[in-house]
């Protein structure tokens, strides 16, 4: 079968009003300043702090500035992944929900959860339904409502993550621009230092698992550090290697913003310099699915077309990866 390359024509993003500061941090746990920002690299978060909001309300903003940028009519797209793990709804998916409220008429579409490699795997995905031919217009939206499932008397988690959401729209490219290759991984055997403990099948919501605060995100924060680092710094060269490419021919290195001090080591040991690596960190903290795409739209009017981008990220499941592509535009 000839496949048709899948390009990103369309980049959006979107951040809540709302901003958290460290400063506003040291008044709700044991923390201060110096040390986020010397141990994380954060200086601020965004928080979606409006009653009756969720996940999806941030994602039809990301829709909405795809369909104004790429000027491309609702009911024209033909899919829509949503990378998450913050749905609105334990079910139904927040995909089906977005297409509802920003008017998608025709679009089928689905959640991933794989965590903060949400937009790498769902990238992954809407492509192939672009190069098989089966499709022509799919958004794949990263996003994540962290505040919502964080303990802010946890001062190991609540310093990090924040609320956000980010989306590209993917059509077919006859330039040779897109995705060229992607390398996913999973191990399942290390849920236990990265995951909420109940809620689902194996432990429903309760009376006591409310009172043990077991809704919240629990991560034994050492460990997935040090993992984070080998794997994205592992998945990162076998895909160069590959593709026959070398640091020296990568642009834009695009990885996952959960702590500078992790972004730094990966750089280092892909022997990258750093002015080729997107960071935004600092003003987002950890938006989990929505780090990878909010990155692009805040570079986007730095790339070029025909640069090399590769993206790379780590999270709960645990899963990772890392991605290849030319931007087109
Ligand atoms: O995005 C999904 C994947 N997640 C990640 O990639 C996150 C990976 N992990 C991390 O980014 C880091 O492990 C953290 C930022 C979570 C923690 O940083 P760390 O340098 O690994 O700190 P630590 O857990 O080793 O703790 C060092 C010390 C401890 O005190 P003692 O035992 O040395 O006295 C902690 O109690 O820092 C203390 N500590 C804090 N102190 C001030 C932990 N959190 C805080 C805090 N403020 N917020």
């Amino acid at each position: 079968m000839q496949l048709i390359d899948a390009a990103i024509t369309a980049v959006h993003g979107y951040v809540p009003d709302y901003v958290l500061t460290n400063k506003e941090l040291e008044t709700m746990v044991e923390t201060n300043d110096e040390w986020i920002q010397s141990r994380t690299g954060i200086k601020q978060r965004h928080i979606q702090k409006e009653k009756g909001k969720a996940t999806s309300d941030m994602c039809v903003e990301v829709v909405k500035g795809i369909l104004e940028k790429s000027n491309t009519a609702p009911e024209d797209i033909d899919m829509i992944i949503c990378a998450t793990v913050t749905g609105d709804m334990v079910f139904p998916d927040t995909a089906n929900t977005i297409a509802d409220k920003a008017g998608l008429k025709n679009a089928f579409g689905y959640d991933i959860n794989a965590a903060c490699s949400g937009f790498l795997y769902g990238l992954t995905t809407g492509c192939q339904f672009i190069r098989t031919g089966m499709y022509k217009k799919v958004i794949v939206i990263g996003a994540d409502k962290m505040s919502s499932i964080i303990d802010y008397t946890d001062r190991a988690t609540c310093i990090i993550f924040g609320d956000g959401a980010g989306g590209v729209l993917l059509e077919p490219n006859h330039e040779g621009n897109g995705f060229q290759d992607a390398i996913l991984k999973a191990d399942g055997s290390g849920r236990d230092i990265l995951h909420m403990k109940a809620g689902g099948s194996l432990k429903p919501s309760s009376v006591e698992t409310i009172a043990a605060r077991e809704h919240f995100v629990y991560q034994e924060g050492r460990h997935v550090f040090k993992k984070a680092v080998n794997g994205m710094i592992n998945t990162t060269a076998e895909l160069l290697k590959r593709n026959d490419l070398s640091v020296d021919d990568i642009d834009w290195v695009i990885p996952h913003q959960a702590n500078i001090r992790i972004i730094n080591a990966v750089a280092d040991g892909l022997n990258c310099p750093m002015d080729k690596v997107m960071l935004n960190i600092e003003k987002y903290g950890n938006t989990t699915a929505g780090t990878l795409p909010l990155c692009l739209w805040d570079y986007e009017d730095q790339l070029k077309k025909g640069q090399n981008l590769v993206f790379t990220a780590f999270g709960g499941g645990l899963t990772w990866g890392s991605l290849y592509l030319k931007w087109a535009y």
